[in-house]
């Protein structure tokens, strides 16, 4: 906890490294309240740098003994200056070594070395090294690493860290050791070390080039039959990595370990993968379809980063998206491959532009909106975001539109071959892109240093007589913080023109012919792009694939959405046309519920939303996206004054509609998509599971006591969590008698297992009917443990940001309960307080009376004197002008 004024860091102060490291010879004594750690360093003075005094960070260490060269430092050989150590007068090559201490078992940040459920844990990244030992913790100095490990047995019989295990023995008095060997240079933030009492599921692997590496899957007692998943998952990883890039696992060992505190969802460390157990354990008992492709995704994603993040690394964490979006990216490439069809791959790309749209498009036009490449910062760690993330991996997604998969590939060969072992920018990856291909990519940069949504507006003019069609595509993005002006993007637009039959039309532009689905660059403020030999008046489907991440605009008739969710042949675009259908009435509803008025659903909507649920030709799971409304919060986003109860009022009404004008239709879907037999994660089942339990879930939206008695019939007898918490969810969202029974039952069944019961949590957190006195109920549960992250996630930030309607309580007791808990989080663990407090986000969008309370729950966190870094930058700049 820091209580002097905080310091902004920025882009433009990178200066290279005074010293570069070669070796690290590390030591622990592990004990939870008392651990040594000894740290042996080789350095050399960098000729690139111009600074000659040596500077290693610490945090929350003791320092015991300082050593240069053999000779002990005194206390006038060197200056600590807050988490700065300086040593003056150093020569040329210098061996340092370093003892300190640290106390594991106080450690709640979980940043650095701590203690999790008895078992010793890191977590280094971003600035975690430094709460270990005194370092250069900055990922520009890569270093070999070698770690020695010692502690007590029986309590941590397993050792491990990066790289290979080269030695291990006894030590006498109950204690044991392990001595590991990375071969590989890395930054201090992929450092880890595990030492625990753990099980493991292991197996030899063939790779590519004929060489066996040894996987395995750490994780506690009892949990050894939930680990097939995340194995299964890992080798696909090491597969798909070869044949899709020719990237091989570099090691001949590679662990993944499962923790059930983690403040994120997994970590790369270099061969030693730590991971939220969330994305590890699965089975199908416990764990979702959802749960399944989570822990595909986020194995894949830090496999991945072995290549994309580690070999080649980030030059200061400004750079942070080169590895993240790149590996999103990757993950999300791997997904699709992994779900193989066609339709499946759409609705894989429908759940990222729902992401996306969700919470990126959100974050873009608030206080903490950030370039992709950010250009300062407070904390680091609230800089894991979904710009950096998401936005990042739609960026990288837009060099392979606009390259083709073949041209992105060679890009990836030149970036890898150029920059291996090395630490670059974001810039070095677009300079790969460009000169693989020969292309000029400079104004795709402003993708990294511009924030903001941009807007791109289209016009399209058929000219019957001369057979052209005209598409005027124009473009802006709105003010940012820091930012009023922008200059214009680099978008692949791409697009395809519909005939009156539905079918796409053949697509020429300047005598080029261009299939049915062109891509068209927009560079200007403004460009005409003309179609000859267009036959009829077409219907334009735009930003097909969902091609940029921009917000699009066309004046789309009800005629023309409606033909395009019949016929869209871009399936993501088809889904849009629905979604655009749906906001449309959406916000007409919640205007006229503001106004009390009375409400009403046309039939034209009702028989568009017949169609698609009936039509056996479309893939269930395609089925299931276009039949989802769009959220209380995308609503929320395209109002100028927000008031949360309308717009749920308006959805709810909505659901019910569907729900008993379609009841038949529903029904006979809920009946004819179950999937029984033996529980299956492939994406078919997967998808007929989803379109059921959405079946349901409408069904449950009405009255009907039918649909009550079949989710509580679903709930009783489920085979699997994923049709168990749908059937309890239509059973809470109803407010039905038998939910709180329901609710007993499933606790009582899933009590030993803490993800199950993070769900239950959730559950409750979310219901419409759950207010803030509720919340602090199940606070005061037995269960509920304000150290371990996922909990306070499942209830506390469930809460704040997925229960709308009780969070804005007119009163404003949601604020005031938000304030408490950032506030008594803080002192706990900074970076779980800070993503807390982004709840508040938004708050100038809301109604006055609203706001009032909101600027005063914001004004108590702001007002209070010890606060992290963390929270403090994200609330002041939410008061910020
Ligand atoms: N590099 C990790 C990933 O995205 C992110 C991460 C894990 C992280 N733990 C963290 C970031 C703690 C900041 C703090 O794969
Ligand atoms: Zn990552």
């Amino acid at each position: 906890m820091r209580t002097d004024t905080p310091q902004t860091i920025y882009r433009k102060d990178y200066t290279p490294p005074s010293y570069l490291v070669d070796t690290v010879e590390l030591g622990f004594d592990l004990d939870p309240a008392r651990t040594i750690v000894a740290n042996r360093l080789t350095m050399r003075r960098n000729p690139a740098s111009a600074q000659r005094e040596i500077e290693l960070y610490g945090e929350e260490l003791e320092l015991v003994a300082l050593r240069l060269n053999g000779k002990t430092l005194g206390k006038r050989d060197y200056r600590i200056e807050g988490n700065l150590l300086r040593i003056a007068h150093a020569p040329e090559e210098v061996t340092l070594e370093i003892e300190t201490l640290c106390a594991p078992e106080k450690n709640t940040a979980l940043s650095g070395l701590y203690v999790s459920n008895g078992n010793f844990i890191t977590q280094c990244e971003a600035e975690g090294f430094r709460r270990i030992t005194y370092f250069p913790d900055r990922p520009d100095v890569m270093a070999r690493y070698t770690v020695m490990l010692r502690a007590d047995k029986e309590r941590f019989p397993v050792l491990l860290s990066n790289g290979n295990l080269v030695e291990e023995g006894e030590l006498g008095d109950g204690r044991h050791y392990a001595k590991w060997e990375d071969p590989f240079p890395k930054p201090s933030y992929l450092f880890a070390l595990v030492a625990a009492k753990l099980v493991c599921q292991e197996e030899k692997f063939q790779l590519a080039d004929g060489r066996e590496a040894l996987l395995q899957v750490w994780v506690e007692e009892g949990n050894l039959d939930k680990t097939d998943h995340a194995m299964q998952s890992l080798k696909r990883s090491i597969r798909w990595d070869e044949e899709r890039y020719g990237l091989e696992l570099d090691l001949d060992r590679f662990m993944i370990v499962a923790t059930g505190d983690f403040n994120m969802g997994a970590m790369e460390n270099k061969g030693l993968n730590i991971f939220n157990t969330k994305y590890v354990l699965a089975n199908p008992r416990v764990a979702t379809d959802v749960d399944f492709q989570g822990i595909e995704a986020v194995v894949g994603h830090e496999y991945f980063h072995n290549w994309t993040g580690n070999r080649v690394t980030c030059r200061d964490w400004f750079q942070l998206s080169l590895k993240e979006g790149l590996t999103v990216f990757r993950d999300q490439e791997f997904s699709g491959d992994m779900i193989g069809t066609s339709s499946g791959r759409a609705v894989n790309r429908i759940d990222q532009v729902r992401t996306l749209r969700q919470v990126q498009f959100p974050e873009d036009a608030g206080p903490m909106a950030h370039p992709v490449r950010p250009d300062s910062f407070v904390e680091i760690n609230n800089f894991y975001t979904v710009t950096v993330y998401e936005k990042g991996a739609e960026v990288v997604r837009m060099y392979q539109t606009l390259l083709g998969r073949e041209g992105f590939r060679k890009g990836m060969d030149l970036y890898f071959e150029r920059h291996d072992g090395q630490a670059v920018e974001c810039d070095d990856f677009r300079s790969a892109m460009a000169d693989a291909n020969g292309r000029n990519l400079d104004q795709f940069e402003r993708w990294y240093s511009q924030s903001g949504t941009p807007v791109v507006q289209a016009e399209g003019r058929y000219d019957e007589s001369a057979r052209t069609y005209t598409l005027k595509l124009s473009q802006s993005c709105p003010p940012t913080p820091g930012q009023p002006d922008k200059l214009p993007f680099h978008i692949p637009v791409a697009v395809g023109l519909l005939g009156a039959s539905g079918r796409d039309l053949p697509l020429t532009i300047d005598g080029k012919e261009l299939g049915t689905t062109a891509v068209l660059e927009l560079t200007e403020s403004e460009q005409n792009f003309v179609f000859s030999g267009v036959a009829e008046s077409p219907t334009p489907s735009l930003l097909r694939d969902f091609s940029a991440p921009v917000v699009l605009k066309y004046g789309y008739s009800d005629a023309e959405l409606l033909h395009l969710f019949s016929h869209d042949s871009d399936p993501v675009n088809r889904w849009e046309a629905g979604q655009r259908l749906s906001m449309e009435r959406l916000l007409k509803l919640t205007e006229v519920a503001a106004a009390g008025g009375e409400l009403s659903l046309d039939d034209t909507f009702v028989e568009a939303m017949r169609k698609i649920l009936t039509d056996d030709t479309l893939d269930p799971a395609f089925r299931e996206q276009a039949l989802l409304l769009p959220s209380e919060s995308m609503i929320a986003d395209q109002m100028d004054v927000v008031q949360p109860l309308p717009i749920h009022t308006a959805r709810q009404f909505m659901r019910a509609e569907i729900g008993a004008r379609l009841h038949n239709e529903l029904l006979a879907t809920y009946r004819s998509q179950q999937t029984p037999g033996e529980y299956s994660a492939d994406a078919e089942s997967i998808g007929r599971r989803a379109l059921k339990n959405l079946a349901l879930a409408y069904l449950g939206a009405t009255p009907a006591e039918q649909a009550l008695a079949l989710a509580q019939e679903q709930f009783s007898n489920a085979t699997n969590m994923t049709d168990r918490v749908a059937a309890l969810g239509a059973l809470i969202h109803a407010n039905a008698p038998a939910a709180p029974d329901a609710l007993n039952r499933f606790y009582d069944e899933f009590e030993d297992e803490a993800l199950v019961i993070d769900k239950w949590f959730a559950m409750q957190a979310t219901a419409a009917t759950t207010d803030v006195a509720k919340v602090r109920k199940l606070m005061k549960h037995p269960a509920f443990n304000m150290r371990n992250p996922n909990r306070v996630r499942s209830l506390i930030s469930s809460f704040c940001a997925a229960n709308p309607v009780q969070f804005h309580a007119a009163d404003g007791s949601g604020y005031a309960f938000w304030a408490e808990q950032v506030i008594a989080l803080d002192a706990l663990n900074p970076q779980i307080a800070s993503r807390l407090s982004r709840a508040m986000d938004r708050w100038r969008r809301y109604t006055p009376e609203l706001q009032a309370y909101m600027k005063q729950a914001l004004e108590k966190v702001a007002g209070q004197t010890k606060l992290s870094n963390d929270v403090r930058e994200v609330v002041s700049k939410a008061l910020s002008n």
